[in-house]
């Protein structure tokens, strides 16, 4: 099988490997990729961003399946451009991406069926959005509607700062198209984890539950990143929260996504606040899988991932089941200078040749790659980019 997988970050690395491990699978392109994915057996980066490049490029190549990393794309309508070219593709339709790509969307969709989430409001006027605040209590939560790159939640303390937040969405723009709608949402309290399944549409199984770490410094200090680690499994997730997660949640999902006549095809992401007495609330949904939870994911999946999506896009999931290293798997990220506000460029990253060479004799580790580019003064180096 020859494949294509979208993206270039930490996750992809972790997806392309881990389908490399497959007996059926010959070849992977990665489009763009990253340097870490320029390194490894059987894949391939072409430099390949857009969905119309995309979808000649998977003609031309005889792509049997294409696999979607990031949220991007899929909002965009890479899998309906793929389909309506008769070329298979993994990932939830432009509609399904809504429960990402629209926050006030997944709200309507959750009130609709039942599904527990913080209140919300909605609003694009600035004023009617400064005096709902002025009743609010605090912290309250204000949201960008759109995609905003992680940028798009602000969990204000003060009124002031909810002001500020709701003047720079909707009355500068700093968001764009993203932040001209915004949701006012009551502030959760509890412990995040994150609860990933994939699903065909009908069939649901459930991955490892994981966790990740978005505080820049120890003791949960600093601001927020993209993600400085993940573990897996989440140890707040019992079994008995599992199975509650399963019923409120992820199954009322796709039962409510089929009855719109736009079954859900991928891994959709809860992002999931579990209050001190154990209630679970839904923060966000995503329609891909979590960076870095994949990267701790991928270590412990035993099974063979590409027959899981291929299942998956079939239709048949119903008979699979997927298999869990027990062990813990810990992912820790190590950032570039300045990360997350203003990483710096072009330093070389040492000490790769020797853990290459010793995660080539062990699968108890990996290193992924993300941000990472070879020099263009020294092509033995592989630098932050
Ligand atoms: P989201 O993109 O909606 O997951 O928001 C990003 C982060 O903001 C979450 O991981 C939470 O840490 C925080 N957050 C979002 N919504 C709420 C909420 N209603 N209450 C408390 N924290 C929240
Ligand atoms: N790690 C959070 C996310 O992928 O959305």
């Amino acid at each position: 099988m020859r494949l294509l997988v979208v993206g270039s970050g930490g996750r992809e690395h972790a997806i392309a490997w881990k389908l490399a491990q497959s007996p059926q699978v010959e070849k992977i392109f990665v489009a763009p990729g990253n340097a870490g994915t320029a390194l490894e057996a059987k894949l391939k980066n072409i430099p390949i961003t857009s969905i119309p490049d995309l979808v000649s490029f998977a003609r031309q190549e005889k792509i049997d399946l294409t696999v979607v990393g990031p949220e991007v794309p899929l909002t965009d309508g890479i899998v309906d451009a793929f389909q309506a070219s008769g070329l298979r593709i993994f990932g939830p339709t432009r509609n399904g991406a809504r429960l990402e790509g629209s926050k006030s969307f997944a709200k309507a969709f959750m009130l609709n069926h039942g599904i527990p989430t913080a209140a919300c409001e909605t609003f694009d006027d600035a004023a009617a959005a400064h005096r709902y605040i002025d009743r609010h209590s605090l912290p309250v939560v204000i949201k960008a509607d759109g995609l905003a790159a992680g940028k798009g939640v602000v969990v204000a303390q003060t009124a002031d700062e909810a002001h500020a937040a709701v003047d720079a969405m909707l009355v500068d723009n700093k968001l764009g198209a993203a932040g001209a709608h915004i949701l006012i949402e009551d502030c959760l309290e509890g412990e995040e984890a994150s609860f990933i399944v994939l699903s065909d549409g009908k069939n649901v199984l459930p991955l490892a539950t994981s966790q990740d770490h978005k505080r820049l410094r120890d003791n949960d200090e600093g601001p927020n990143t993209g993600g400085m680690g993940a573990c897996s499994p989440a140890p707040i997730i019992t079994s008995d929260l599992h199975d509650k997660i399963m019923q409120e949640i992820i199954l009322p999902v796709i039962r409510g996504m089929a009855q719109q006549s736009q079954p859900y095809v991928g891994f959709l992401y809860a992002g999931l606040m579990i209050s001190p007495q154990g209630e679970i609330r839904v923060l966000e949904f995503n329609c891909r899988l979590g960076d870095p939870e994949t990267q701790t994911i991928m270590l412990r999946l035993k099974s063979d991932l590409f027959i899981l999506l291929d299942h998956a896009v079939n239709g048949t999931l119903g008979r699979e089941s997927i298999e869990w290293d027990e062990q813990v798997a810990l992912c820790v990220i190590m950032a570039a200078q300045g990360y997350p506000d203003s990483p710096r460029k072009n330093d070389i990253i040492h000490g790769l040749d020797s853990v290459m060479a010793t995660q080539s004799h062990s699968d108890e580790f990996h290193v992924f790659h993300a941000g990472t580019a070879r020099s263009s003064t020294d092509p033995t180096k592989i630098v932050t980019s």
